[in-house]
């Protein structure tokens, strides 16, 4: 029988993308041991904004969140998504920082990385790819590095140049591929071609699909894949699901009956999860956390091959400079600069930067008369490779002003490997860091975990004064 596995996204990406990731742990805590019996191929409850938002927002330390879940679900592979060089933050960071931060998800009970970068620049991986494996190798876990390539089109990126990438992650030594469509603008036909082509080449390596329901095609498109081949993919229980989340487990799940396909999970432990998580999406309705917006379809993306929250950001932008009268000049813009740039997949943070890049054009009537530095910052290589060659006279110009011959030709972290990061965050971090841990996050969120740790000490004196006084 023909086998589809599926990955349950509510602790990740659905919480993230319908609620900006603010699902607190006491919210899951109680369904957790119920999740475990589901037989999902994965359960995505890490990574991507999670560790930012447990420190920022809900005063939780995201590693002791990591760990409770671990002991409440032994059973299922708990996966998380990690932006290569970029950690979970949004800066480039030194290899040993990346190496350190890849062995205490691996010690704190992680067993699926996925990888990826924003520009598919695959040095951007490497790192983080090796050091699951020998981390593996240390804490005598199998955990799973997934290479993942973030999707986007243009006149580029064909499924010939999609089958290299996969090719070259095979190589690299990952495990699994995931084609990542975080905008929602893969088609169904598109889905089925990029999964024919891939798995032509790649054998029996197991490919993964991930999208999102936001233009409407979502569906559509994992049906293609799954009859092209697709050995996974991401769905979120249905009530967190659709709007910019994934398609509904349970939907996928009766559908794929049908097919006579063999997704391993039991109807009723999907069915419970669902029952668990109705009340708790109905209490952040109406709170306002989720938001019709975010519920609903929205195709726009499909005609302007932009994704949704880089309009919505454009649109909140031109409005606060009193200038929504140039939002159709600057939507045409993009693609021109999109060009100049190399065609770079629209997603952080690349989206921003691009999308700010046609607004100050368009509003100073005149192109490139303003360049923001972290397009400068493009252009002197230190994001990494552009997929397509970049507007040669524009690179002159900003590599000139910057007194450079030519881009760096390295990865911006290879000239600079210091170790010292760990030893000026111990040293900043005094008394309040007790584990490499502590250390870690305040390295990717110095602020947040200052002001975290703080608490916890207060809260933990606090204790302590009322267990002398009971004395
Ligand atoms: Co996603």
């Amino acid at each position: 029988m023909k086998k589809v596995q599926i990955t349950e996204t509510v602790l990740r990406d659905a919480n993230q993308s319908l609620m900006a990731t603010r699902l607190p742990y006491s919210d899951f805590e109680g369904i957790l041991s119920e999740m475990d019996k589901a037989g999902y191929y994965s359960v995505e409850c890490w990574g991507g904004a999670t560790f930012d938002s447990c420190l920022r927002y809900l005063g939780e330390d995201p590693w002791e969140r990591l760990r409770n879940i671990k002991k409440a679900m032994p059973n299922t592979k708990l996966q998380m998504l990690l932006r290569g060089q970029n950690l979970l933050g949004y800066k480039h960071y030194h290899d040993d920082v990346v190496e350190k931060f890849v062995e205490l998800s691996v010690k704190n009970g992680i067993d699926i990385i996925r990888i990826f970068d924003a520009l598919n620049d695959f040095r951007n991986i490497e790192t983080a790819l090796k050091a699951v494996k020998t981390y593996s190798k240390k804490y005598n876990r199998h955990v799973i590095a997934s290479g993942c390539i973030s999707y986007t089109q243009s006149p580029v990126h064909t499924v010939e140049k999609y089958v290299e990438m996969c090719k070259k992650l095979k190589e690299m030594g990952f495990e699994t591929i995931c084609l990542k469509d975080m905008a929602g603008t893969m088609s169904p036909y598109e889905a089925e071609n990029l999964i024919k082509g891939i798995k032509a080449e790649i054998g029996d390596m197991p490919v993964i699909l991930h999208t999102h329901c936001t233009t409407g095609m979502a569906y559509m498109t994992i049906t293609k894949a799954i009859e092209a081949g697709v050995d996974v993919i991401d769905c979120a229980t249905s009530c967190f699901s659709n709007g910019t989340s994934q398609p509904s487990t349970e939907t996928m799940f009766y559908a794929l009956q049908q097919y006579g396909i063999d997704c391993g999970l039991s109807e009723d432990v999907i069915n419970k999860v669902n029952d668990y998580f109705k009340p708790i999406k109905q209490k952040y309705v109406d709170s306002g956390r989720i938001n019709a917006k975010s519920m609903a379809t929205d195709a726009q993306a499909l005609v302007y091959k932009v994704p949704g929250g880089m309009l919505s950001n454009m649109i909140a932008n031109l409005t606060d400079m009193k200038a929504m009268d140039k939002f159709d000049a600057a939507l045409a813009e993009i693609p021109a600069v999109r060009k100049d740039l190399g065609y770079p997949p629209l997603v952080t943070p690349l989206s921003q930067m691009v999308g700010n890049q046609a607004v100050t054009n368009v509003l100073l009537g005149e192109r490139y008369k303003q360049i923001s530095k972290e397009v400068q910052n493009y252009f002197k290589g230190e994001y990494g490779i552009a997929p397509a060659p970049v507007n040669k006279d524009l690179e002159k110009k900003i590599l000139e002003k910057a007194g450079m011959d030519a881009p760096i030709d390295c990865r911006i972290e290879d000239s600079k490997r210091t170790g010292e990061d760990f030893a000026k965050a111990k040293e900043a971090l005094g008394d309040l860091a007790k584990t490499e841990e502590d250390i870690m996050s305040f390295i990717c969120y110095p602020d947040q975990t200052r002001k975290f740790l703080e608490d916890r000490k207060a809260k933990e004196e606090n204790v302590c004064k009322y267990v002398i006084e009971e004395a």
